[in-house]
C-alpha cells in the first residue's frame, strides 16, 4: 500500500487534485465524502503569504473532515518558499505540496510553476530546502517537461526523491502543451519503472472515467490517480472509480435529489466558511456542472447565478428538484 511519510493510504489511492477556484473547503469537502483519499488546497502563492495578503491566507484553511489535506504552496525564491513553509505549518496540514506545474505565463515567467522545468538545478535546490525546512511530508506536483524536446521527467523525480519528498504527481503534459491533446502516461510509468525510485508515483491528467483509472492502475502500473476536471460537479467521482474497481460496474449516475442536495450543502459550507456575500459569489460557478445536462435549464441557473441573497439561490433549487426531480442523467 503506497504511503506519504507516515499517511497510510488504500491501495492505488485517488487523490484530489489542486484546482484554482475549485478545490476549496466545502469542494473538498464533498469530494472526501465521496471517496477521495487524499484533497489538496489551490496553489498558494508563497509571495502572497508572506504579505500577509488576505486572499492567500483564506486559502491555508482545513478542516478536520478533509483529512489527510496536503496544501499546495507556489513561487521560485527560495527565501520567500522556505517563509512560506513556516506559515503553512501553522494550519497544520498533513502534507505540503510544491506546485512545479502551472503553465500560466504570469507564474512561469518569474520560474514559479511549470517554469521551473527550464532550471532543473534550481528546482532540486528549492525542493531540498523546503523539506529541510519541515518536518510534514513534502509532495510535488509537476509536468512532463516544459516542451517535448526537454522530457527529462525519470532523471528529474528521481533527484527530487533523492533530496526528500515523499511522493510526486505527474501530469502527463508538458508546460508547452497548456491542456492540449492528450496526457502522455507512458513517460509517468517509465518514472514508476525506474528501479531506483522508491516513493509514490501518483499519475494526472484526463482520468475522466472509471475505465481510465483502470487504465493508470493495470496497463501503467502507476500507484494512484490525481483527480481534476472529471470531478467539477461530479464529487462522486471518487466513488464511482472505486464502484467499478470492485464490482467492474457503473454505479448508476447520482439524481436529482443527490444534486440538489450536493449543490445546497456546498453552497451552505460555503456560506459557513465565508459569509452570506462571498459564500453565493463563489458557490455560482458549479450549479452549471451539477446540473449538466437538464434540457430548457437556463431560466434556472439565471436564478441561481444572479441572486445576492442565499433564500433565492436555496428556493431556486426546490424549484429544480420540483421541476425535473425524475429527470435521468446520462
Ligand atoms: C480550473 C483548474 C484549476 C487548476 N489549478 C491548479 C492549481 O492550483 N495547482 C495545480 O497544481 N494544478 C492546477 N490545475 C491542474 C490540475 O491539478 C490537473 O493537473 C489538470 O487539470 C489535469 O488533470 P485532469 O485531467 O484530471 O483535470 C488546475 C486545473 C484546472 C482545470
Amino acid at each position: 500500500m503506497p504511503k506519504i511519510g507516515d499517511i497510510e493510504l488504500p491501495d492505488f489511492p485517488l487523490l484530489l487534485a489542486p484546482m484554482e477556484d475549485v478545490s476549496d473547503p466545502p469542494f473538498r469537502a464533498l469530494c472526501k465524502e465521496n471517496g477521495a483519499d487524499v484533497v489538496y488546497t489551490e496553489f498558494i502563492s508563497s509571495e502572497g503569504l508572506i504579505r500577509d495578503a488576505a486572499k492567500s491566507v483564506i486559502k491555508l484553511d482545513i478542516y478536520e473532515k478533509e483529512r489527510p489535506v496536503g496544501i499546495q504552496i507556489f513561487g521560485a525564491e527560495l527565501d520567500s518558499m522556505l517563509q512560506a513553509i513556516d506559515i503553512v505549518e501553522q494550519s497544520n496540514p498533513d502534507i505540503i505540496d510544491i506546485n512545479f506545474g502551472c503553465p500560466v505565463k504570469k507564474v512561469v515567467c518569474k520560474n514559479a510553476g511549470a517554469g521551473i522545468l527550464r532550471d532543473i538545478p534550481l528546482m532540486v535546490k528549492l525542493t531540498e530546502a523546503m523539506v529541510k525546512r519541515t518536518k510534514l511530508p513534502v509532495t510535488v506536483k509537476t509536468r512532463l517537461g516544459w516542451d517535448s524536446d526537454s522530457i527529462k521527467i525519470v532523471d528529474v523525480a528521481e533527484q527530487l526523491q533523492d533530496v526528500g519528498i515523499q511522493a510526486i504527481s505527474i501530469h502527463g503534459r508538458t508546460r508547452v502543451q497548456m491542456y492540449k491533446g492528450h496526457a502522455d502516461w507512458k513517460p509517468i510509468a517509465a518514472v514508476k519503472n525506474n528501479p531506483r525510485m522508491h516513493i509514490p508515483v501518483f499519475g494526472n491528467g484526463d482520468v475522466d472515467t472509471p475505465e481510465a483509472a483502470v487504465r493508470m492502475r493495470d496497463d501503467f502500473g502507476l500507484d494512484g490517480a490525481m483527480i481534476g476536471r472529471a470531478s467539477i460537479g461530479n464529487p462522486w467521482f471518487f466513488n464511482q472509480v472505486k464502484h467499478y474497481f470492485e464490482t467492474g460496474e457503473h454505479l448508476p449516475s447520482p439524481t436529482m435529489e443527490a444534486r440538489v442536495e450536493a449543490a445546497r450543502r456546498h453552497l451552505q459550507m460555503a456560506i459557513d466558511w465565508k459569509g452570506e456575500k462571498l459564500g453565493v459569489f463563489e458557490t455560482r460557478r458549479h450549479y452549471t456542472n451539477y446540473f449538466k445536462g437538464i434540457p430548457h435549464f437556463k431560466e434556472y441557473r439565471m436564478k441561481m447565478v444572479t441572486s445576492d441573497d442565499s433564500a433565492d439561490v436555496f428556493a431556486a433549487f426546490d424549484e429544480v428538484l420540483e421541476k425535473f426531480g425524475d429527470f435521468q442523467f446520462a
